[in-house]
C-alpha cells in the first residue's frame, strides 16, 4: 500500500529531556502532585489539557477507551460527565472501576490514575448541568449517546424538538440519564520523559490510612 504514512510512522521519533521526577521531590501527597501538573498543563496552553482517556472494561471483557473531559478533582475523586445510558455507562454499571490516562505532550508528561467509580449525587449532576451552555444541555437532551441512529437528521430532529419543548423556559432540566462520576483512586502514576527513553515513573498506592509510592522501570 504505497500511499500509507505507515513508513513514515515507524521514523517517528520524539526525544524526551526533562526535569527529574523522584521519590524524594515528588509530593507525597498524590492529589496536591496532580493539581501541580494540571496547573501546568493549563499554562502551558495545551488544547484541552482536562481530556483523558477513559478505559472501562465491558460486558465481555473487552477493555475500551475513549476521551472524556475532567470536570474536577478533590479528595473525593476525579470527575467526568456523560450519558448513564450510554457504552461506558453499561460497563460502568457491569464493572465499576475505571482508568483514566491523561498525555500532556508538551510537557513530556502522562498520568495514569485507576479506581473504584461511583455515581455522583442527582442534586450534584444537575448543579452542573445548570452551569453548562445552553448548546450543551440540548444536546446532552437531542443525543441518545452510543446508540445506533439512522442518519444525522434524527439528531438534528431530537434536537428541535428539545428546543420546542424548552422555548418557554429560562433553562432545560437535566435529563436524569445524563450526570456525573467519581474515580476514586487507588493507583496515581506519574510519568516524566527523560533521555534515552529512561523515563521517570513514580507510582502511589493506596494503603490504609495513607500512600506508598515507588519508582517503577519505564
Ligand atoms: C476532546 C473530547 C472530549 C470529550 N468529552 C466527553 C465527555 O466529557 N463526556 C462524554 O460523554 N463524551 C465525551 N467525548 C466523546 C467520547 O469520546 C465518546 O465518543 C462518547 O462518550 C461515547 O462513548 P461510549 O460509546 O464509549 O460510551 C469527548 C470526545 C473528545 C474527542
Amino acid at each position: 500500500m504505497p500511499n500509507m504514512d505507515s513508513n513514515r510512522v515507524e521514523h517517528l521519533r520524539q526525544n524526551y529531556d526533562s526535569n527529574p521526577l523522584t521519590k524524594e521531590n515528588i509530593n507525597k501527597d498524590p492529589l496536591q502532585q496532580f493539581d501541580l501538573w494540571m496547573h501546568e498543563a493549563i499554562e502551558s496552553d495545551i488544547i484541552e489539557p482536562n481530556a483523558m482517556t477513559l478505559c472501562t472494561v465491558d460486558p465481555a471483557g473487552f477493555p475500551q477507551g475513549r476521551i472524556v473531559l475532567l470536570k474536577g478533582y478533590s479528595k473525593e475523586g476525579f470527575r467526568f460527565f456523560t450519558n448513564y445510558n450510554s457504552h461506558k455507562g453499561n460497563d460502568l454499571s457491569h464493572n465499576p472501576r475505571a482508568t483514566l490516562v491523561f498525555f500532556w505532550d508538551k510537557l513530556q508528561r502522562q498520568v495514569r490514575i485507576s479506581g473504584e467509580v461511583e455515581k455522583i449525587s442527582q442534586q450534584d449532576s444537575s448543579e452542573y448541568f445548570k452551569k453548562r451552555p445552553i448548546a450543551s444541555q440540548l444536546g446532552a437532551i437531542a443525543s441518545p449517546q452510543s446508540q445506533e441512529i439512522k442518519n444525522r437528521l434524527v439528531l438534528q430532529e431530537n434536537l428541535d424538538a428539545a428546543k420546542a419543548t424548552y422555548i418557554d423556559e429560562e433553562k432545560p432540566e437535566r435529563p436524569l440519564h445524563w450526570g456525573g462520576y467519581t474515580i476514586k483512586p487507588l493507583r496515581v502514576e506519574f510519568w516524566q520523559g527523560q533521555k534515552s527513553r529512561l523515563h521517570d515513573r513514580i507510582i502511589f498506592e493506596k494503603k490504609s490510612g495513607g500512600w506508598s509510592k515507588k519508582r517503577l522501570a519505564p
